[in-house]
C-alpha cells in the first residue's frame, strides 16, 4: 500500500476494499480531510468489507472506539481501533488512551480521523489517506 493516499467521496468505496484486502495486521491509517469529507464514511465502509457486526459511528466524545475483527485474507483476528482526534487539545491526551502501546503492534488496525493533529507524532509506516470535498 501507498504511503499516501488521495480520495474524494466517489472513491471511498473503492479505497476500502482495496485496503481491506491489503491488511496484513499492523497497519496504521492516518485519514486527513475537511468537515464531511468522509473520513468516517470511508471507516463505515472498510467495516462494512470486514463484515463488522458492530455498527460504526464517530468517537467524537469518546476519542477511540475498539472492534473486534477477522483479517479477510487470512482471517487472522485483529483489534480495530477507530479514533476521532476532532476534539483533541494535545498529544498528551491521545497518549493517555494508550494508543502509542496500540499502533503498530501486528494484531491492531489503528484508523485515526483527524490525525493531522498529531501530524509529528505519527510512526513513519502510517499510510497518510487525504480526503477531498468534491466542492
Ligand atoms: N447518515 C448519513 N446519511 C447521508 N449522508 C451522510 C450521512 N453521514 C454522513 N453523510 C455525508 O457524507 C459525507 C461524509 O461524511 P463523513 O461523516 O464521512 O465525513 P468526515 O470526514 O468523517 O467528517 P468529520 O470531520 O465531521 O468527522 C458528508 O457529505 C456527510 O454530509
Ligand atoms: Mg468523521
Amino acid at each position: 500500500m501507498d504511503r499516501a493516499i488521495k480520495t474524494d467521496l466517489d472513491g471511498i468505496k473503492a479505497l476500502a476494499k482495496k485496503v481491506a484486502k491489503s491488511l496484513k495486521g499492523g497497519e496504521i491509517f492516518a485519514l486527513v480531510g475537511n468537515l464531511g469529507a468522509g473520513k468516517t464514511s470511508f471507516v463505515k465502509a472498510l467495516g462494512k468489507e470486514l463484515k463488522l457486526k458492530h455498527k460504526i459511528t464517530s468517537p467524537t466524545f469518546t476519542l477511540m472506539h475498539n472492534f473486534e475483527a477477522k483479517i479477510p485474507a487470512t482471517k487472522k483476528k485483529v483489534f480495530l481501533y477507530h479514533l476521532d482526534l476532532y476534539r483533541t487539545k494535545n498529544f498528551k491526551e491521545v497518549k493517555a488512551l494508550g494508543l502509542t502501546e496500540i499502533w503498530g503492534r501486528p494484531d491492531t488496525i489503528t484508523i485515526i480521523e483527524w490525525a493531522d493533529k498529531i501530524q509529528k507524532y505519527l510512526p513513519a509506516k502510517a499510510t497518510i489517506i487525504k480526503f477531498k470535498n468534491n466542492v
